[in-house]
């Protein structure tokens, strides 16, 4: 017998930055971080996770190929979920020992894995959502979170939809490090979100090894930690709670150059960002003074992808614009011909247009699916 379990997991950018750890192990951050969830029609994580006693052991695969499901990460993840099965089992004595049996957790990305957009986020709330569903686990989103966070920090936020907080915590098991719905995707659904995808290669730095540098170093980055984040946690809430979205823009951008600030700031410094990533602020910056005020935000992760976030009804003067120069990039066709913003913009246009290989049109969306057939 074969008992199976399938989900879709959503990929989330984050706003407010979560860099710093202040547990290794238990992927602790050192400040609370807030982000967006992405609709899952676009870009999401799916996976299927069955367990039977015809199996020899544990296995994981990504894409068609076997993964190292050795490592204390996800190691971590199937203990919490097998502890919590064995409630079930010893609360109902009917229920199947599920907890004992070999788990195969087949998992697929429907965008690039190496494109350096957040898979390990959705891979392990798809990985924690799909167990918990096959084992029939009570438990919240909010239980699934602390669990996904032992995978990959930013995982946490991805059991959300919407904007989702992840609340540092105090505690040194980490309970109460937990991410939290800061609105429902149907509270402000007509945010939208522009993936620049400016290389498609493995970063040089990882953001595990980053964040520790970046903690063992940087100054600028204990200021940010203890007074820039907690501020601006507050502020992005009352942002998104009033759906003011030049307050969101203002502050998705300056949190994104302060971790920046930071990067650079480590030792040896970290470069993330490229001459691609830099053109795509300098496009957002002359958008913004064409239109009198921000109508578009952009955020970069650990590499040199740009995310822009803006509102549906500025969908031609945002993403129109990149559309007319980026035309003749996959799938994208320029809809209009001139844009304000684009004057004297030549040379940040062919830095675009040289550097974004992939570009990818999608916006807020739900928190993870189940997919199975019945
Ligand atoms: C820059 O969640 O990938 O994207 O906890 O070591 O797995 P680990 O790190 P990870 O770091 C994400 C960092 C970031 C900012 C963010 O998503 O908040």
């Amino acid at each position: 017998e074969i008992h199976k379990a399938s989900t879709y997991a959503p990929v989330n950018i984050a706003v407010i930055k979560y860099w710093g750890k202040r547990d290794t192990k238990l992927n602790l951050p050192t400040n609370s971080s807030l982000s967006v969830t992405l609709s899952q029609d676009d870009l999401r994580t799916h996976t299927t996770a069955t367990c039977s006693s015809s199996y020899q052991h544990d296995s994981l695969t990504l894409n068609g190929s076997d993964q190292d499901i050795s490592g204390a990460r996800t190691q971590a993840c199937l203990r919490e979920l097998r502890a919590l099965r064995q409630e079930v089992e010893a609360q109902d004595s009917n229920a199947p020992k599920l907890s004992e049996l070999p788990l195969k957790i087949v998992s697929e990305n429907n965008f690039p894995t190496a494109a350096g957009l957040a898979s390990s986020a959705a891979g392990f709330a798809a990985l924690v959502r799909a167990i918990a569903n096959l084992y029939q686990l009570p438990a919240t989103p909010t239980v699934l979170s602390r669990i996904a966070r032992q995978g990959s920090g930013s995982a946490c936020r991805s059991l959300f939809g919407g904007y989702v907080g992840w609340q540092q915590g105090e505690l040194d098991d980490g309970s109460d490090s937990v991410a939290y719905e800061v609105a429902p995707a149907s509270h402000w659904p007509d945010m939208r979100a522009l993936v620049l995808v400016a290389s498609a290669e493995k970063k040089d730095v990882s953001s595990t090894a980053g964040m520790q540098q970046t903690v063992a170093s940087s100054a600028l980055f204990q200021y940010r930690a203890e007074h820039v984040v907690p501020k601006r946690m507050k502020a992005m809430e009352k942002a998104i709670h009033d759906r003011n979205f030049e307050a969101f823009a203002v502050l998705t951008t300056k949190d994104s150059n302060n971790f920046h600030a930071t990067c650079l700031d480590t030792d040896p410094p970290i470069f993330y960002m490229n001459d691609t990533s830099r053109a795509a602020v300098r496009m957002c910056e002359a958008i913004n003074k064409a239109a009198g005020r921000a109508i578009c935000a952009y955020t970069f992760d650990a590499g040199p992808n740009a995310v822009v976030y803006y509102l549906a009804d500025d969908e031609a003067r945002v993403a129109g614009t990149f559309k007319s120069v980026l035309g003749g990039v996959t799938g994208w066709k320029s809809d209009i011909k001139t844009s304000d913003a684009l004057e004297g913009m030549e040379h940040v246009g062919d830095m675009l247009k040289k550097g974004i290989s992939r570009v990818i049109s999608t916006r807020v969306g739900d928190g993870p699916r189940k997919t199975d057939e019945h």
